[in-house]
């Protein structure tokens, strides 16, 4: 019987993961560190927001490489006391698959091994030198609602909205927006119009932005305050 939690893995020729069950690709074959510092990162105006206990939220946790890449701009930009990073998987990886995936980019497959071997011991709560991460496993349209969450900035990471509506529903972007800090931001690597309303309507301001490589656009925002 197929294991409902199996993200069903595909390796394509270019050593990129595929997911079998979603029909995407789990980052760009640009190259998908960049990617995630000109949408994840930049997109939220990082690193210049970091401050000490600063939250970033993620819904897909994939590969890890976006918790990486936040880890590696802490560090270069001698940021002191500790990020804490969020995120939600439903389909989790294998630490195996994981390395073999990061592989790609050595700048952050050079700092993965203490989160390897703390996933591959079983471990969701990682602790790294500057950072603690918390990866909840499960659809996070269950898991998010009850936690006790304010994320400083979040990280719309699913796959594409098309494929993987779940993480696009009006319903969970509007428990994005009810776990945001004030001031908060989002960014996303998509601009689907019925994306950027249903964050419009949830309470953030949305703005398009260049997306990366050969996307046009990527959308971008904060959360509104409140009169
Ligand atoms: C594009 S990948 C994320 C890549 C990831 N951020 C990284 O750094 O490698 C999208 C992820 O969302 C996960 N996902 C899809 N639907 C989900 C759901 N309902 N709840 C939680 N995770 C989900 C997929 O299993 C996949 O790992």
């Amino acid at each position: 019987m197929q294991d409902t939690h199996d993200p069903l893995l595909v390796w394509r020729d270019d050593g990129v993961p595929v997911s079998d069950r979603f029909d995407d690709p789990y980052f760009s074959v640009v190259n998908g560190l960049e990617e995630t510092r000109h949408v994840f990162l930049a997109g939220n105006d990082l690193p210049a927001r970091f401050c000490d206990g600063f939250h970033v939220a993620e819904l897909g946790f994939g590969t890890g490489l976006n918790m990486l890449a936040s880890l590696l701009a802490w560090r270069e930009n001698g940021q002191v006391g500790t990020l804490y990073f969020t995120s939600f998987e439903a389909f989790p990886m294998q630490a195996s698959e994981m390395d073999q995936a990061l592989a790609h980019f050595p700048e952050a497959h050079a700092i993965a091994a203490p989160f390897l071997e703390q996933w591959a011991a079983g471990a969701r709560r990682i602790e790294m030198p500057g950072l603690v991460a918390n990866i909840h496993i499960g659809d996070a349209r269950e898991t998010l609602p009850t936690l006790d969450l304010r994320a400083n900035a979040w990280f719309l990471d699913g796959f594409s909205p098309a494929k993987n509506p779940e993480l696009w529903s009006e319903n969970i972007l509007h428990e994005v927006a009810n776990h945001t800090a004030k001031d908060g931001s989002f960014a996303t690597y998509t601009a689907a119009g019925f994306v950027r309303r249903t964050l419009d309507e949830a309470g953030f301001d949305v703005t398009r932005a260049p997306g990366f490589g050969r996307k046009r656009h990527m959308s971008i925002g904060t959360l509104r305050t409140a009169t």
